[in-house]
Order: structure tokens, then C-alpha cells, then sequence
């Protein structure tokens, strides 16, 4: 991390990820699993009282968990729904009218799963997001829903890039279907999107932030993927044998 350029494993790490992607290197953060990305992502959406964040039944504890515990500090609310009653006879266009029907005025952010370990389903994550541009036309830019998915049993199993998706913030470790190392994963934003939130842990990836404390004053210009990377050296070691569970 602290090496020149070519030695630099972050920025390795991130041009290979961003070819994967679709997307600039730029707009990756590098976290340690899904579970660490989707807290940087909601505790660092400035939600406030009034504010309703919308998750499905179907997400993972650990989504639902980081909501939670985010709306918990900062006041907004949380409605749970149902994007279909059985998962067998579950369609695409059934799904996409659920989500047209549960956003409120008041919704700012729907949290999706693209791949649900539970059933299998995939979710058709583009069609949602098509759904979510409608709503969001009559919309300022501060009150747009944003769409936030749990990408992680998605990413090396489907074939959509992230980048087609059409969401804002994509998490995912990749130690399942990438069969990358535990303790790795990412998330991807755009530029806009990655200017909304408020970074959590002291970040070792932007030159700014560092330039910023040496001089003793606030870093300059909006959050970026590198200031929402976590800090704080971490362990690489080998991982036991490939498991996607
Ligand atoms: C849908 C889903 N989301 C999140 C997680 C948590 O993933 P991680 O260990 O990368 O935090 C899992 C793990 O099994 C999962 O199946």
C-alpha cells in the first residue's frame, strides 16, 4: 500500500477488479466482506428522521442488521416487504410491481439482494432499478431513492457486469463465487454516489486524507472510493479450501 506505484497492491487489486466490473478503478472500494460494505454504505448515508429506508424480507442478516443499526443512530425508519409470496411461482414483472408499489414519498434508499442464498432466485436487478429511475424523475437529487444491492452470491455467478445493474452502491465479498481470499471484497459506486456518504474507518488509500491530517486540517473535495476504503493493515493468508457457502 505505502510502495510506488508498481508495487502498489490496492491499486493492482483495483484495476484487475475494475476490468471484472465494468467500471473505473477509481470508483472501487476495497473492503473485507459484504457484511463491512453495507455498513460503510448505510452509516454513511446522511439519513435523518423522516427518512424511510425500504429492504425486502428475502436479504440477508447481515443487511438487514446494518440497517438496523444505522437507522438506529440516525432516526430514519425501516419498512421490510415482500417482493413475491413463493419463490416457485416468483416472476420478474410480479417483482417489479412490488417494488413499484412499496416506494413511499418518504423512501430514500431500497436495499435488494441480486442472488438470494435462501432460494436461489436472482433477482432482475436492471428492470428494479428502470423502476427506481421512474419513480425518481419528479424527484430532487437529495430525496432520490437510492438503490443498494447485496451483490455477493451475484458477482461470479451471473453474467450481467456490475456495471450494467443500474444501481448505486454494489457490495460484495468476494471469497464465494470469485473464489478470491476470505477477508476480501468490494464496493462500487459512481462518483455522485460515493459524494453522499460520510466515511466510518480511517482510511490508508487516499493521499488527501493523509496530507489533510499532516497539516492539521479537514481533507478536501467529496468522499471517494478511497476514503470509504477501510484503513488498518489486515491478515492475507492463505484461504482453506474453496467453499461457497
Ligand atoms: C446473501 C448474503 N449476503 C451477505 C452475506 C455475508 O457475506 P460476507 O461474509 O461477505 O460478509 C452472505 C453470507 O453468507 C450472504 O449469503
Amino acid at each position: 500500500m505505502f510502495e510506488g506505484e508498481a508495487l502498489n497492491m490496492q491499486r493492482k487489486v483495483r484495476e484487475d477488479a475494475a476490468a471484472y466490473l465494468g467500471v473505473a478503478q477509481d470508483q472501487i472500494a476495497l473492503t473485507p466482506n459484504t457484511t463491512t460494505g453495507l455498513t460503510l454504505v448505510y452509516h454513511g448515508l446522511p439519513l435523518k428522521p423522516g427518512d424511510e429506508v425500504l429492504v425486502t424480507t428475502h436479504d440477508h442478516i447481515v443487511h438487514h442488521e446494518s440497517i438496523r443499526l444505522s437507522t438506529e443512530r440516525n432516526g430514519a425508519s425501516v419498512r421490510k416487504f415482500a417482493l413475491f409470496d413463493d419463490a416457485a411461482t416468483a416472476s420478474a414483472d410480479g417483482i417489479v410491481d412490488r417494488v413499484r408499489q412499496a416506494i413511499r414519498p418518504a423512501t430514500r434508499v431500497l436495499g435488494i439482494t441480486w442472488v438470494h442464498s435462501s432460494t436461489g432466485i436472482r433477482l432482475p436487478v436492471r428492470r428494479i432499478a428502470q423502476a427506481l429511475e421512474e419513480a425518481n424523475k419528479q424527484r430532487p437529487e437529495a430525496e432520490r431513492v437510492l438503490l443498494v444491492v447485496d451483490g455477493v452470491h451475484g458477482l461470479g455467478a451471473a453474467e450481467e457486469s456490475v456495471a450494467e445493474l443500474g444501481c448505486d452502491f454494489f457490495c460484495a465479498g468476494t471469497h464465494k463465487w470469485i473464489f478470491a481470499p476470505r477477508g476480501t471484497g468490494i464496493v462500487w459506486a459512481r462518483p455522485s454516489a460515493w459524494a453522499r456518504l460520510r466515511p466510518l474507518v480511517p482510511s490508508f488509500s487516499d493521499m488527501e486524507v493523509y496530507n489533510a491530517w499532516k497539516e492539521d486540517r479537514l481533507p478536501r473535495g467529496p468522499t471517494n472510493a478511497n476514503r470509504v476504503t477501510p484503513g488498518g493493515f489486515t491478515a492475507f493468508e492463505p484461504s482453506p479450501p474453496a467453499s461457497a457457502s
